[in-house]
């Protein structure tokens, strides 16, 4: 249920099948990064409308986990129908809440289409196994073990702002197929389409109580919610501050966390200097810079720095910067926290040596695409996550400085690995202390079905559609004693 009082709407939270109005009375305004205008209110809701939704959750997991495969097949596949249906509608109000070009917005919407597609798949080919208890020394043949996979139960989902609809999705769908119910806590800048995302569930007719939608305040809900005795596991991606402060809250049950990173893009002498420029500006640069994925620092070879410097400047001044409504790359950043941070990062490096080579520019929370050349280790921005436009640029030496530099750091999400040289592409990739390598290409989530892992400070566990699955459900044994 959406209200609309002088053109800013208030969208209501999700509780055991109905859209209901908080007993708080109280919402919180989402504030367009780059209109900077109220685009509407979401509920904050309390602690007891929490209990609610985990109650209504237990209940309806029960009986869902009870139907057939090919039943909660049907509703999912509605789903992603529902949201190829309703794709203008949503991308409008991504682009809106979280500032992202419409087009990059739709494909988002139609990714996220396809992946509750693949995931449907995905399961409805899993098979258990069995296993003969003679293989073990002195074991018997009568012993018959079958192992499948059963739901865990109540899974909490907490995506984060850059991607509301599509890293949601990414959770709900593994969990539902796979029969837990969902408590789904979107970003706060992002929950009107996440609310959008779940009107098309609802419209697929998604039975009641399975999956709730709970709006509000970190301050109020949050802690509450991961320490919630209802949760059997949680699904969290974001910061790896509020991961790390996740974990040690969340008690023994499972988690998978997918942090912040610092991915490198590894230039090695041999590179094919225009493709791996070509994929450094796409992989640092897309959607500003706001992707745990995105490339954010490079390792350059010495002897070809000043040339891939000279490619990386032409290319970041061919990106458009600007609105997303105008379908720019470089937009407004989510919000001027954001935007201070980063120019805290620059300041630090420029009062260190640091040469900028282009940017260094803010119109509020717009901040021009940077790239910073001598960058050393002295550095915030040779180490910290920008979440943001500023690409340094560090000169090595060798493969093995690249290497060691790439594994100083606390995150171990992805590396890319730019050589002509394929067996010197695998020695590096295989020194690399992360959870993807890619070899001349960009570093990436997709294609949604590979896994995606994120080490040391990047995260835990794995998605990534089968892994996703995997890590929503466990192996149940049940052993046939054969008369
Ligand atoms: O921000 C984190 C996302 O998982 C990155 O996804 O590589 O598809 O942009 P992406």
């Amino acid at each position: 249920m959406t209200t609309t009082v002088l053109n800013v709407s208030t969208y209501s939270f999700y509780l055991n099948g109905e859209w209901k109005e908080s007993k708080s009375g109280q919402t919180i305004d989402i504030v367009s990064p780059y209109r900077h205008d109220v685009i509407g209110k979401v509920q904050a809701i309390t602690k007891e409308e929490v209990d609610e939704a985990v109650h209504a959750a237990q209940k309806a997991q029960k009986g869902w986990a009870e139907i057939s495969l090919q039943e909660r097949a049907k509703y999912l596949y509605n789903w992603a129908d529902e949201l190829v249906r309703m794709q203008s509608e949503i991308a409008e109000i991504i682009m809106k809440e979280v500032g992202k070009s419409l087009k990059d917005a739709r494909n988002e919407v139609v990714r996220t289409a396809d992946f509750i597609r693949y995931t449907v798949e995905e399961a409805l080919h899993m098979n258990g196994e069995s296993m003969k208890g003679d293989s073990f020394p002195g074991g018997s043949k009568s012993k018959v073990a079958i192992v499948e996979r059963v739901p865990l139960g109540v899974v909490l989902a907490i995506p984060p702002f850059n991607y509301p609809v599509n890293l949601a999705a990414a959770k709900l769908a593994p969990a539902l197929i796979s029969g837990n119910a969902v408590i789904f806590k979107p970003a706060t800048q992002g929950a009107i389409s996440g609310i959008k995302m779940i009107e098309a569930l609802h419209q697929a007719g998604i039975p009641q109580g399975l999956v709730n939608v709970v709006t509000g305040r970190g301050s109020v809900i949050g802690d509450y919610l991961v320490e919630h005795k209802g949760i059997n596991m949680i699904s969290f991606t974001g910061g790896t501050n509020t991961g790390t402060q996740l974990a040690k809250k969340a008690g023994m049950i499972p988690l998978v966390l997918e942090l912040g990173g610092k991915d490198p893009g590894i230039v090695c002498e041999d590179a094919d200097l225009q493709e791996a420029a070509k994929h450094i500006i796409s992989g640092a640069f897309s959607y500003s810079g706001q992707r745990c994925t995105a490339i954010k620092r490079v390792l350059v070879h010495e002897k070809v720095a000043n040339e891939l410097v000279n490619i990386l400047k032409e290319e970041v001044h061919k990106l458009s910067v600007g609105s997303p409504e105008d379908g720019c790359t470089i937009v407004p950043l989510i919000d001027s926290k954001a935007a201070d941070f980063i120019q805290i990062l620059i300041a630090d490096a420029l009062g260190k040596g640091a040469e900028v080579v282009t940017g260094n520019k803010r119109e509020g929370n717009l901040i021009y695409p940077t790239l910073l050349d001598d960058v050393n280790d002295t550095m915030r921005v040779a180490w910290e996550e920008p979440f943001g436009p500023v690409l340094p640029i560090i000169r090595v030496s060798s493969d093995q400085e690249a290497v060691d530099i790439a594994n100083e750091s606390e995150f171990g999400l992805q590396a890319s690995v730019f050589t002509k040289d394929i067996n010197k592409a695998f020695s590096i990739a295989n020194k690399i202390e992360v959870g993807s390598v890619q070899i001349n290409g960009r570093t990436e989530r997709g294609p949604d079905h590979f896994p995606f892992i994120g080490v040391k400070g990047s995260g835990m566990g794995a998605q990534g559609i089968r892994k996703s699955i995997e890590s929503m459900t466990r192996e149940k044994v049940t052993v046939l004693n054969l008369q």
